[in-house]
């Protein structure tokens, strides 16, 4: 377990600048989600974190200590990548026991520390399989535990769940989850996935073009996000965002409202329109109206909703639940 400092971190390539200028502290122990749109610098930042990149300007603590400048081999880290690249001929336990086995520990240990990563990700009664005879959920795991035998001060995930299928995702989500919860270890989880965000961080740090645009807790970022850009990130389906004439009305530059956040009636309301497409997933259902002067609105309505496509409908916002950006 250690805290982070992360102080003006930059980093540019050639004469592109990737990372402009990134401040966070990471509690002891914290459960920390990098979150934002492709190429924002999620992985490169969390490769300055490994050591696998130097940043062009700025410092970095582990555990109090100044590490800047240290080898990846001496930040007491573990880095879970998104391409778990397991050694085919060799079993499971060689796999996990690896980078024991490279830093020539004694076979004692290696055996225990590999029987108890095992343990721990359900993987004893496979510990002689080889990678081919594995599920992608059980390699992922394999792949974490030649993390844990590491006894790692800071573990880092780099979108470890995006080759697996959606069940095997949200299995393994709350294996994380729980491992984290059983470990304790500080991590820092790298997505794109507002769902695995929203689930598992205790912080979320919300990047945009190389900078931290806002962190905070899940809640604090779904109840008060502090731009636009934040609110149509988190969240799903994304809010419904408006600039002109509409937001204008309201007295600001972007109005939001979030599809659950709109009442839907027959009768009347704020906005009218008509139903487009209508998705059904069982416990709610997903509407996408048109709405002249204002655009698409989407609405979740709870249950199955007893409006149709094509039908003339209402809408209107939730009392206080409206967004507005730029007043
Ligand atoms: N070695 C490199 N040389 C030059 N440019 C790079 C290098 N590595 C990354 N970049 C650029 O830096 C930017 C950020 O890349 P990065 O991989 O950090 O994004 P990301 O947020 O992880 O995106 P994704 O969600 O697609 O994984 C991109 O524009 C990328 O092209
Ligand atoms: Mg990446």
């Amino acid at each position: 377990m250690a805290e982070l400092t992360l102080t003006r971190i930059c980093k540019s390539f050639g004469a592109l600048d990737v990372i402009k200028g990134i401040d966070l502290d990471v509690r002891s122990g914290e459960f920390v989600v990098f979150v934002g749109p492709s190429g924002c610098g999620k992985s490169t930042l969390l490769r300055i974190i490994a050591g696998l990149e130097e940043s062009t300007s700025g410092a970095l603590t582990i555990g109090g200590k100044d590490v800047t400048h240290a080898e990846p081999s001496e930040r007491g880290i573990a880095m879970v990548f998104q391409s778990y690249a397991l050694y085919p001929h060799m079993t499971v336990a060689e796999n996990i026991g690896f980078g024991l086995s490279l830093a020539r520990r004694p076979k004692a240990e290696i055996e225990a520390k590999v029987r108890a990563a095992a343990e721990t990700l359900q993987l004893t009664h496979l510990l002689d399989r080889k990678p081919k005879a594995l599920s992608g959920g059980q390699r992922q795991r394999v792949a974490i535990g030649r993390a844990i035998v590491r006894d790692p001060k800071v573990f880092l995930f780099d979108e470890p769940l995006s080759n697996l299928d959606a069940s095997l995702r949200a299995q393994m989500r709350l294996e994380i989850a729980e491992l984290h919860a059983r470990l304790k270890t500080t991590m820092i989880y790298v997505t794109h996935d507002q769902v695995e965000a929203m689930t598992m961080a205790d912080k979320i740090v919300v990047l945009n073009g190389g900078r931290v645009e806002q962190v905070g807790s899940p809640m604090e970022l779904y109840r008060k996000p502090v731009t636009p850009f934040v609110a149509g990130f988190i969240g799903s389906p994304k809010m419904n965002l408006y600039t002109g004439e509409i937001a204008h009305r309201f007295g600001c530059e972007t109005y939001g409202i979030r599809p659950e956040h709109i009442r839907l009636s027959e009768a009347e309301g704020e906005w009218q329109g008509r139903v487009r497409h209508i998705e059904r997933l069982g416990a709610d259902a997903i509407l996408y109206l048109d709405v002249p002067d204002v655009g698409e609105m989407v609405v979740r309505a709870e249950g199955e909703t007893a409006f149709a496509t094509g039908a003339a409908v209402w809408a209107s916002p939730m009392k206080g639940a409206a967004h507005k950006f730029g007043a």
